[in-house]
Parts: C-alpha cells; sequence; structure tokens
C-alpha cells in the first residue's frame, strides 16, 4: 500500500453509501444529500449504481458467517445504491456519528435526529453505510471508484479544496476547486 504524507490539518476521505430503502425515496435521498451539504463535507466524487451480488460479498467479507450476512448482502443488491466520497477533517468520525447506531431500535432511542434514526427501518435496512477507519475508507473507495488515485488526489486536489475558493455543481452534486483568478473564463 502506498503511504501518503499528511498534514494533521489534511482533509480526511471517507466512503459513505445510500442504501437501496433510501435511494428508492427521492425525498430521503435528497434529505440524506442535504444533511451531507449541511454538514459541509466536499462531495469529492458521487455515483449511482446497481451492485452485482458478488460484489457485495467481497465488499461484506469481514461479516461473512454472522447471521445478518445473507440478509444483507442480498438487500444491498436489490436497488440502486448512491455512493459518494466525501471529504472533510475527521470525515470518517463525522460521518459516522451523523449516520446514529447501526441498530434501528437503538438509533431512534439514542439518536433520534441522526440518518438512521431518521429515516432507518430495520437493522438490514439502516439507510447508509460508512467506512469504519482509514485503512478500509481507502479499500472503499477504491471498490466504488476505481479510477480515483488517492495519492494524485492529496496531491493536487487536497490543498486546494482545503484553502478555498470551492464551488459546488447541484448537477453534479460534487465540489471543486474553483480556478485560479485570471485563468477563468471571461
Ligand atoms: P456500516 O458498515 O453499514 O456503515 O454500519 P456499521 O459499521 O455501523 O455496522 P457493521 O457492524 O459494519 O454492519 C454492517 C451492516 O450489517 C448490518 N447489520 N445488521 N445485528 C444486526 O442485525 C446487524 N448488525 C449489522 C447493518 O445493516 C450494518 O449497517
Ligand atoms: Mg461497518
Amino acid at each position: 500500500m502506498t503511504s501518503i504524507l499528511r498534514s494533521p490539518q489534511a482533509l480526511q476521505l471517507t466512503l459513505a453509501l445510500i442504501k437501496p430503502d433510501a435511494v428508492a425515496h427521492p425525498l430521503i435521498l435528497e434529505a440524506v444529500h442535504q444533511q451531507i451539504l449541511s454538514n459541509k463535507f466536499l462531495i469529492v466524487r458521487m455515483r449511482e449504481l446497481l451492485w452485482r451480488k458478488e460484489d457485495c460479498q467481497k465488499f461484506y467479507r469481514e461479516h461473512e458467517g454472522r447471521f445478518f450476512y445473507q440478509r444483507l448482502v442480498e438487500f444491498m443488491a436489490s436497488g440502486p445504491i448512491r455512493a459518494y466520497i466525501l471529504a472533510h477533517k475527521d470525515a470518517i468520525q463525522l460521518w459516522r456519528t451523523m449516520m446514529g447506531p447501526t441498530r434501528v431500535f437503538r438509533a431512534r432511542h439514542m439518536a433520534p435526529d441522526s440518518i438512521r434514526g431518521s429515516f432507518g427501518l430495520t437493522d438490514t435496512r439502516n439507510t447508509t453505510h460508512g467506512s469504519d477507519s482509514v485503512v478500509s475508507a481507502s479499500r472503499e473507495i477504491a471498490a466504488f471508484f476505481p479510477d480515483f488515485s488517492e495519492q494524485h488526489w492529496y496531491e493536487k486536489e487536497e490543498p486546494q479544496l482545503r484553502c478555498g475558493p470551492v464551488h459546488y455543481s447541484p448537477e453534479g452534486g460534487v465540489h471543486f476547486a474553483a480556478p485560479a483568478e485570471g485563468l477563468g473564463p471571461a
């Protein structure tokens, strides 16, 4: 694995997924997207896709053998999902806090305003996924965005995004660093 030198203030990347239960409901999908924006995440990449069952199995292999594994894999391949690469300081922890507890009953009681507390239906249909460590974020980003180079992003894009100015494209649903003054269109 390539080691990347990052300053302590550097933006951190995480992979966020919106699961089929939420993608199927445009208002919930939009509400989650708005929460991403209002919590000042930078959306680095976004795509929607239907996941093949074999890819789900690979992605969730750490849970193979657990009682919920089969159910989870079937569900994640049952309809379109949305994948994001998100950037923020401590993005991994921030996104997991926004999601709330895994189990929906617990989320509703302990974090009713969290994403899962607000929209989760069951422990499987719990609206979102988030990477749980820097290592899994890298692995998961590569699984969904094979053309994305984390090293290139940290070298070229991260400093520009961190120091601004940054624009958001509502059509593409992503942020990008604004071109340096004088280089943009007249
Ligand atoms: P995630 O990976 O989805 O971001 O959530 P997490 O870290 O909070 O939960 P994890 O333990 O990694 O579990 C992955 C997904 O498996 C389903 N699950 N069901 N007790 C259960 O019924 C149970 N435990 C886990 C959930 O859908 C969870 O999001
Ligand atoms: Mg997890």
